[in-house]
């Protein structure tokens, strides 16, 4: 799922990015797995649980990358980010409460998947437009 187009010129920001997309197919992988829910249900929590912390890792670093070459919408991107997050930490907080459910985990996969697609595909974009701008790798 990810694509070599996606780079950004940043060889942290894109290994960074290859790793979201690799786990995100894996827990894609997990919640659509021909075995029963039980089964699948240790690779899913697990993914879970790295996705809330390795978000939380890359979206410091990028927005670290983004002050560091003085990126001119580092706020507005800060604020997406702050969203996504929010997003990600309700829904560990209501399957740890409700316990996992296999259609909204099914539901929240799709969504994961959506986002990060539209986001290192758009809005990612234009930090690396912005370093092509300003002259090369970072
Ligand atoms: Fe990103
Ligand atoms: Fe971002």
């Amino acid at each position: 799922m990810w694509k070599e187009h996606y780079r950004i010129g940043s060889e942290l920001i894109d290994s960074q990015h290859q790793e979201l997309f690799g786990r995100v197919a894996s827990f894609i992988r997990a919640v659509q797995g021909e075995e029963s829910w039980e089964e699948r249900l240790d690779e899913v929590q697990s993914t879970l649980e790295f996705m809330k912390d390795y978000v939380v890792i890359h979206f410091r670093d990028e927005e670290a990358l983004q002050k560091e070459i003085g990126y001119p919408w580092l706020e507005k991107h800060a604020a997406i980010h702050n969203a996504f997050r929010e997003e990600i930490r309700e829904f560990a907080q209501r399957v740890e409460r409700e316990g996992f459910d296999e259609e909204k985990v099914q539901e929240f996969a799709a969504k994961v998947m959506t986002w990060l697609i539209m986001h290192v595909g758009k809005e990612d974009q234009r930090i690396g437009e912005y370093i092509r701008e300003q002259g090369g790798q970072q």
